[in-house]
């Protein structure tokens, strides 16, 4: 469901904690003109700006469950870097005060604007750029991520790291649970000699390497899929949620433990190898996680449950209808441009339900320093 015009607006006909997860990436300051009445981004000041997503920010707090989470991607710029000057209002010189070539801190002042007014900001993660173009300031590096923020109401919240866990590094040489005997099933997961033929996984980690997306609609200010896919996956249940109460199924994991092991470490040089006190061998512990099944969170026994419902306040191209239409759950955007609001309704016609869940691409990558 698309909540045409201004969402300052039509988010007013939305119940009280009716959606499980909001994904969004807000317009950014002076950025981009949406050629729209009412468009944010375009205040008078900074200040402005950020008090007026503050203040949207609490009906964001009402329409989302007391469990669910929010998702929020925001990039930062510079004092006197480009600015588009609205009609009647005058290039800003010195945001926030600050000379020529300051960092504004954008996303940080948000942050804390949004913790002031009552939201717990849990996290921060960077979105690496690996295909970034070089950027035209030569007294600096070149930027190449933005970052992204996980919030929520309540200390406690639905979340399923399992549904975005990537492959563990070390996969090879793995032996049976400590204590456990050679060639034996357990927890479902079968050896062959000492080697364990499951996946270990790992948690994602909070710097994730995904390509800027080539869409081939004019909106450049969209995030790729494969961010929005570990938002919406970790975010809300594949399962689905109570067709009472809307609480979400909980993913039941089955845990067990294994030791890679003795040998050489792969990625130490040889020298380091011979001059090791204990040799050139090592041993760690690698966890293997197997979906048992899925429980309600809730005693209802209401039936089959329903899709989570994910809320984009701005939509954009639709990016977060596409995904999480693809992988089964509801969703909801507010979007104030009729000529992106056409464009999502197009986008949309061709979008097929995936069926796995953990269902990140290989692009998506971790970044990796060694
Ligand atoms: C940064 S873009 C979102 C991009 C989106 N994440 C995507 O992947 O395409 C911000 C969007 O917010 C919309 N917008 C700006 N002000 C708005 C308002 N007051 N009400 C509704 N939508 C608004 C803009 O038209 C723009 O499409």
């Amino acid at each position: 469901m698309i909540l045409e015009g201004n969402i300052e607006e039509t988010i007013m006909d939305l119940p009280d904690k009716s959606v499980h997860c909001i994904v969004t990436s807000p317009p950014y300051f002076r950025q981009r003109n949406y050629h729209f009445e009412d468009q944010i981004g375009m205040e008078s000041s900074p200040e402005e700006y950020i008090k007026r997503l503050a203040t949207l920010s609490l009906q964001f707090y009402r329409v989302l469950r007391d469990d669910g989470c929010m998702w929020w991607v925001h990039g930062d710029n510079y004092a006197g870097g480009s600015q588009i000057v609205p009609p009647g209002e005058k290039r800003i010189t010195e945001p926030f005060g600050l000379p020529k070539k300051n960092m504004l801190f954008f996303p940080e002042r948000m942050m804390m604007a949004l913790q002031d007014v009552g939201w717990i900001v849990r996290q921060r993660g960077i979105w690496h750029k690996p295909n970034v173009f070089p950027d035209s300031a030569k007294d600096r590096l070149t930027i190449d991520y933005e970052p992204f923020f996980l919030l929520s109401k309540q200390p406690k919240y639905y979340f399923d790291p399992d549904a975005i866990a990537v492959p563990a590094k070390f996969t090879k040489g793995l032996m049976p649970p400590i204590g456990g005997k050679k060639h034996q099933k357990i927890g479902g997961e079968r050896y062959k000699g000492n080697r364990v033929m499951a996946r270990p996984t790992r948690r994602l980690r909070s710097v994730v390497s995904i390509p800027v997306a080539q869409y081939k609609e004019m909106h450049s200010a969209g995030f790729p899929e494969d961010l929005a896919r570990i938002f919406i996956l970790s975010g809300s249940s594949h399962m689905g949620v109570c067709p009472a109460c809307a609480a979400p199924y909980m993913r039941i994991v089955e845990q067990s433990h294994v030791v890679t092991r003795s040998g050489r470490k792969r990625d130490q040089p040889k020298e380091h190898r011979k001059d090791h006190p204990r040799g050139h061998r090592h041993s760690s512990a690698v966890v293997i996680r197997r979906t048992k099944g899925w429980a309600p969170m809730c005693h209802c026994d209401a039936g089959e449950p329903m899709p989570a419902t994910i809320f984009d306040p701005f939509l954009g191209r639709g990016t977060t209808a596409l995904v999480a239409k693809g992988h089964g759950r509801s969703w909801i955007g507010g979007e104030g441009s009729p000529e992106y609001i056409d464009m999502v309704k197009k986008n949309l016609a061709g979008v097929e339900i995936v069926e796995e869940d953990t269902a990140l691409r290989p692009q998506v990558q971790q970044l990796s320093f060694t």
